[in-house]
């Protein structure tokens, strides 16, 4: 996401007539407002080269992650990697962890394939679609080692508060996908959305904090691009670890 990028928040809400809209759409509050976004032609030519090695299609059932990765090395999801900077210091960082990261936004799809290449990173797959559906269908319970959610959209208005991704259907979703022993941590510069986070992780009794409320930064994250934008206008950062204990 660039600084001149309308937040979803300030983009005008188009919803499609309902006579477009499949039927198991018509209920979904989505997370994301899909915008155009300027796709530049090095964005477009590593998608056009690179989605065939590493880009993972959408599927209805679940995937074999160690067959997409070619090896069985823990796996990491990361939900809404925007411009995927962050995602490709952290793959570097922790080159025996495996990561699949999600985004509906497509210059951030092309972006995160052209850092790979320039940056010679193997261990990240790519997919294009809405998380809560690759949640719901397409991970195995246990198949996961942790789960990165960084300053997912803080839709601060009220009336648009339900559309944020940390809630706890979700979270309810996305834990069985986790093994014990693994982790989740979210990070935001939204303070009321940071106590939503962490109202919302302390109310499973299989997850433990790893700190008394919000945790130290752990090395392995970056600044994001998201991150450095909330800092310039004044925004806190509150990261949340918690770690499933059954
Ligand atoms: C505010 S941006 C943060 C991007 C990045 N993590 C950062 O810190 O710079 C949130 C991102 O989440 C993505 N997103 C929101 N809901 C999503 C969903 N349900 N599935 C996949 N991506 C989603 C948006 O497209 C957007 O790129």
């Amino acid at each position: 996401m660039t600084d001149s990028t309308p937040t979803p928040e300030n983009a005008p809400e188009q919803a499609a007539p309902s006579s477009q809209v499949p039927p198991e759409h018509l209920r979904a509050i989505r997370s994301f407002v899909l915008r155009q976004g300027h796709m530049t032609a090095a964005q477009q030519r590593a998608i056009d080269t690179l989605w065939p090695q590493f880009g993972v299609d959408y599927q209805a059932a679940p995937i074999d992650l160690n067959a997409r990765f070619g090896r069985d090395n823990p796996k990491v999801l990361e939900i809404g990697f925007g411009m995927g900077t962050a995602t490709v210091e952290i793959a570097k960082r922790l080159p025996e962890r495996d990561f699949l990261a999600i985004d509906v936004h497509g210059p951030g799809v092309g972006n995160i394939l052209k850092l790979m290449e320039e940056e010679q990173v193997g261990n990240i797959r790519v997919m294009r679609h809405d998380a809560v559906e690759v949640v719901e269908n397409m991970l195995a319970d246990g198949a996961l080692e942790g789960i990165h959610i960084f300053f997912p959209d803080p839709w601060h208005k009220k009336r648009h508060n339900k559309r944020r991704l940390v809630q706890t259907p979700f979270v309810a979703k996305l834990l069985p996908k986790l093994k014990k022993g693994g982790y989740i941590h979210l990070a935001t510069d939204w303070e009321e959305y940071a106590v939503q986070m962490l109202e919302v992780l302390s109310g499973f009794d299989s997850l433990k904090n790893t700190a008394a409320d919000y945790a130290p930064t752990p090395a392995y994250r970056p600044e994001t691009k998201f991150e450095a934008r909330g800092k310039r206008l004044g925004h806190g950062v509150w990261d949340l670890v918690f770690e499933k204990t059954e």
